[in-house]
């Protein structure tokens, strides 16, 4: 066929790379697709740690990441942008991925442009205009634009239709971050940093700890690195490695906080292979991140997520994932819990993953494919 459909792939965070990265490769592998991919570049260096692993050359990088960047930045940036690259390439659709600001100004970027819209990763909701903020809301108005909703899971299917979305739009495909996770995660992984080479995972517990959403910023996030700062000198056999994202306001903390306390690791963002790998060792992980909260049931490891809502209750049913908040007795409470008591550890550390089988992203292209040859031959 010489005719090429041609999908563009606008993404802008490291979640959004890693969840789009098996979606662009196998688009790759279809000669149905001309594929394309833009980023917006919200994030920078945790952006091109993915592409670099993933080896996806971006064809337009919008390059758009200002340091203590706000909400209008992003999205101003973002939509002017997109409109110059949309306007001279002429998608015959594009595709978006989850909640982020980026998501859903390429989505509104479409659509002044008539131009149809993918969302993958869509129906996730917590029903909470402000938590998390602003990607509850930006989901919802993606899911307003979008032609096509890829649900990672019947619950997000259900959530849609609630909404009134067409149920011949909406597709169960599981979610890519699993697909990532099974090409990432090997059994005998070596890290290229000695710091975390070096660590006996028989002699230490770890705890992973990651924490960057913006309704934690400040005093919330204090109270968990206190509960932290408790728990280290509670347990001597504990390890705490905090792979601190680049926001600047969640590093001040940190350093105030953690700067120098023993046995609290922390370093950059880890590259996600090591990242995946680290996860897969770890006795326990305390995160605020939506992304955790799918790995983590996949690898059988605990997780107490630093949050009053989740948009994954299918993880918590699973049993690997508990709501705390930020309050710092919470915190502290539901860790040594886990740390003290090996029957309720036992009961959340077992794999069981809600999230899909690793085939996601063939899904989502099979339905393109089929979506488009369709198209071509009526
Ligand atoms: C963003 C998304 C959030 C997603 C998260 C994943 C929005 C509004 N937020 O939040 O939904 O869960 O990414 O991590 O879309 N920075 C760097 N280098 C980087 C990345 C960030 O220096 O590679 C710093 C910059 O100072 C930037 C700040 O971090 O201004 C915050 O980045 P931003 O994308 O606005 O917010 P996140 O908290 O990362
Ligand atoms: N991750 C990574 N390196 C790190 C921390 C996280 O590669 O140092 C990965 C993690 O495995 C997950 C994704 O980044 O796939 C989650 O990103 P984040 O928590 O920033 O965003 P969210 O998922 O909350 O939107």
């Amino acid at each position: 066929m010489s005719f090429k459909f041609k999908v563009m792939s606008v993404f802008g965070t490291r979640p959004e790379a890693i969840k789009m990265a098996p979606v662009v490769l196998e688009l790759k592998n279809h000669h149905t697709f001309q594929p394309l991919v833009t980023v917006t570049a919200q994030h920078r260096d945790m952006l091109d740690q993915v592409l670099n692993l993933f080896n996806i050359v971006p064809d337009f990088d919008l390059n758009i990441m200002a340091q203590n960047q706000t909400l209008f930045d992003i999205t101003s940036k973002a939509l002017l942008g997109l409109k110059s690259v949309l306007d001279q390439q002429k998608p015959d659709l594009i595709l978006v991925h989850g909640d982020t600001t980026t998501t859903f100004a390429a989505a509104l970027a479409a659509f002044y442009l008539h131009i149809p819209v993918a969302h993958v990763e869509a129906g996730l909701r917590t029903r909470n205009k402000y938590s998390p903020f602003p990607e509850e809301i930006n989901r919802k108005l993606t899911g307003s634009l979008a032609d096509i909703h890829f649900a990672p899971t019947q619950i997000a299917k259900d959530n849609l239709l609630a909404e009134g979305v067409d149920q011949n739009s909406i597709f169960v495909t599981g979610n890519t971050v699993i697909d990532a996770l099974f090409m990432t995660v090997k059994k005998n992984f070596t890290f290229a940093d000695s710091r975390l080479q070096n660590i006996d995972f028989k002699k230490n517990r770890v705890i992973l700890v990651t924490t960057h959403r913006r309704e934690n910023l400040g005093e919330p996030l204090r109270h968990v690195y206190k509960a932290l700062k408790r728990l280290i000198n509670t347990f001597n056999d504990l390890l705490v490695i905090f792979p601190v994202h680049k926001n600047p306001n969640v590093r001040q903390v940190v350093n105030e906080e953690l700067g120098g306390v023993d046995r609290v690791l922390l370093i950059d963002p880890l590259d996600y292979e090591p990242f995946a790998n680290l996860m897969a060792r770890s006795n326990l992980i305390l995160t605020d991140s939506g992304g955790l909260q799918e790995e983590a049931p996949a690898l059988g490891v605990p997780v107490l997520v630093l949050r009053d809502t989740t948009e994954r209750p299918e993880a918590i049913a699973a049993g690997t994932v508990k709501l705390v908040g930020t309050d710092s007795d919470n915190v502290f409470n539901a860790a040594n819990l886990l740390l003290t008591n090996e029957f309720e550890y036992d009961k959340m550390a077992k794999a069981a993953n809600p999230y899909g089988d690793g085939t996601a992203a063939r899904k989502i292209v099979s339905i393109l494919e089929d979506r488009f040859l369709s198209l071509g031959n009526s």
